[in-house]
């Protein structure tokens, strides 16, 4: 091993996201094949015989890159140092939930995360937000958090942007490698805004290879539902696809994602005419470590729309999470 380990913190490591992100993180799958990680698991109490077990049979895999395994209940330990910084641990939704009922009883966990990470991480710590709400929950901790740069915090829509991407791909009959542009706006929530306005497939506009009334409407409504039906199917909220998004949106924050465009929700600085502050998703690269918003894209009515209706959505949690004293 030549590189220095990355230190990633991941918490709720004992819980289901948690499973299913820590092999492929410590097999190299989000920093390189060459980078090896050291990993710290944060839990609660009741979290704690889970995550020592998957500790155990990370151990039983012999990953080459894993240089160790911490466990701790206590977030200024397992914050210390972190270079990533993975927010997974808080309570899933059930059946007939939207993820703005969970903004209570996950929101108190935000502002401790975030201060441990202002007070013990690395300088140059990354950090994403999984748990739901994600998007208020990543506002919370970057609250509490006024040391580290607040554009390090950010929350997941990925997922939304794989699922908006696999969903178009099956429509147009194309592989999802010829598929660009796409853009999830807003909250990861029912009021997101998938846009196939500037997307292609091929290389040609993907308005063109699909009908745009279904661009514009049954399309939006099974992107932006697709975590309720995943838990009508299931019988359970997303779990591997939330764990492979995590991991593609570190691993493209990290290592960049050239000409390529995704969606990340990143602290704006007013772009779009989003709030400044808010944590909203907007079409993304990275290069040299940094999300960069893509500027410059025409909006038209409907689209302004879809964008400020999610927004007012974002202004709302920040409203309610101020009245309850968690900002
Ligand atoms: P889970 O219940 O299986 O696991 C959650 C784990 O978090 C549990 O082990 C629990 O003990 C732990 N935990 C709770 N509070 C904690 C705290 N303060 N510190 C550390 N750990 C804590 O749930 P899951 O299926 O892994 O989902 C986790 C979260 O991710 C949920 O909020 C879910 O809604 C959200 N989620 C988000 C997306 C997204 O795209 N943003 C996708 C899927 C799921
Ligand atoms: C998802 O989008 O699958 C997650 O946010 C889980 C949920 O509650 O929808």
């Amino acid at each position: 091993m030549t590189k220095t380990p990355i230190t990633v913190t991941l918490t709720g490591a004992g819980g289901q996201i948690g499973y299913a992100a820590l092999f492929r993180i410590a097999a190299g799958d989000m920093l390189g094949a060459d980078q090896p990680v050291s990993l710290r698991l944060l839990e609660i109490p009741q979290g704690m015989r889970a995550a020592e077990g998957a500790a155990l049979e990370l151990t039983d895999c012999a990953f080459p890159l894993l240089a160790g395994v911490e466990i701790s209940d206590a977030p200024e330990v397992a914050f210390d140092g972190a270079n990533v910084a993975m927010l997974i641990g808080s309570r899933p939704r059930t059946a007939g939930m939207e993820r703005g009922d969970l903004l209570e009883a996950n929101g108190a966990i935000f502002g401790p995360q975030g201060r441990a990470i202002g007070a013990r991480a690395a300088d140059d710590v990354r950090v994403i937000v999984v748990g739901n709400p994600a998007n208020t929950n990543a506002l919370i901790a970057q609250q509490h958090a006024p040391e580290v740069p607040a554009e390090r915090f950010t929350a997941l829509t990925r997922l939304d942007h794989n699922r908006a991407v696999g969903l178009l791909a099956a429509e147009a009959g194309a592989g999802v490698a010829q598929i660009d542009g796409v853009t999830i706006w807003g909250n990861h929530s029912a009021t997101q805004y998938p846009d196939l306005s500037h997307a292609t497939v091929g290389g040609a506009p993907a308005l063109e290879a699909v009908d745009p009334q279904w661009a514009r409407g049954a399309y939006i409504e099974r992107v932006a539902k697709r975590g309720a039906e995943i838990i009508e199917v299931r019988g359970g909220s997303s779990v591997a696809s939330a764990a492979n998004a995590a991991i593609e949106h570190v691993r493209d924050w990290m290592l960049g994602t050239g000409e390529r465009r995704t969606s990340a929700a990143v602290v704006s600085h007013g772009e779009y005419g989003v709030p400044e502050g808010l944590i909203s998703s907007f079409p993304v690269r990275s290069e040299g470590g940094a999300w960069r918003v893509v500027e410059g894209l025409a909006v038209d009515e409907f689209s302004r729309q879809r964008i400020d209706a999610s927004v007012a959505e974002l202004v709302s949690e920040r409203d309610a999470v101020r009245q309850l004293g968690l900002i």
